[in-house]
């Protein structure tokens, strides 16, 4: 109960940054959807704003609510990208993924201009790694790509959807990443992607802009990461 009022509190922070002409990301996960949610309803109100989603499912959710959701050849870049968090560490690295989606969170928010992150306080670790890692991987020879994943001190798991594997919005699969503690993040990120077979990994180093925590009282913090 007081994680969703935490979320919720976030999002809603987060959306009053959005003003008229700007081309939105939306995240995908459960504080996002709250985000797409506020969105709408400033929609509804008058904010004329366009749109791009990271995930079917949020797309859908936009549409559904009004939002004018626009193909990526329209969008040089985009003004404000809004998303959720699974891990937030000391520096302000992030884990995403929980949900899947962080291969097309990841081109959005280096797409950005703005990339704000929103997340309840619960999301706020010292070092990442207690949530796996979710790393993208194709199908094809994923027995190897398992192994060269474990080679890096991980404990790999695919992703199941009932009996069958995850199957993501590209058709690919995950690997969830039991690592306890990720020491470097960016020299892990370094190494997961030199690694055939792996698309896209969930961590998010140096990327946040900003991020809004949301407390189960209803407050928020800002930190701004990287000024404007
Ligand atoms: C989706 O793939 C994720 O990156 C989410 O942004 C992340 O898992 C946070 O999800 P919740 O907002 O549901 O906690």
């Amino acid at each position: 109960m007081t994680v969703s009022v935490a979320k919720q509190a976030a999002a809603e922070r987060a959306v009053e940054y959005i003003t008229d002409g700007m081309i939105v990301g939306l995240g995908s996960g459960s504080t996002s959807e709250l985000a797409i949610e506020a969105i709408a309803r400033r929609v509804r109100e008058g904010l004329q704003i366009k749109a791009v989603a990271s995930s079917k499912k949020s797309e859908a959710l936009a549409r559904e609510g009004g939002i004018p959701i626009i193909p990526f050849s329209q969008v040089e870049s985009i003004d404000l990208n809004i998303d959720g968090a699974d891990e937030v560490d000391a520096f302000f690295h992030l884990i995403k993924g929980g949900g899947g989606a962080h291969l097309r969170e990841k081109v959005l928010a280096y797409n950005s201009r703005r990339f704000v992150v929103i997340v309840d306080d619960s999301k706020l670790v010292d070092q990442l790694g207690k949530f796996p890692l979710p790393v993208e991987i194709v199908p094809f020879a994923y027995e190897l790509t398992v192994k060269n994943l474990a080679g890096l001190g991980c404990r790999p798991v695919i992703r199941k959807d009932k009996d069958d594997n995850y199957l993501t919005d590209n058709g690919n699969w995950i690997a969830d990443c039991h690592f306890s503690v990720i020491a470097n993040p960016e020299k892990l990120e370094q190494s997961l992607k030199q690694i055939p077979g792996v698309v896209e990994t969930g961590l998010f180093s140096a990327m946040a802009d900003f991020i809004v925590v949301g407390y189960g009282d209803g407050t928020v913090k800002e930190i701004v990461v990287k000024p404007e």
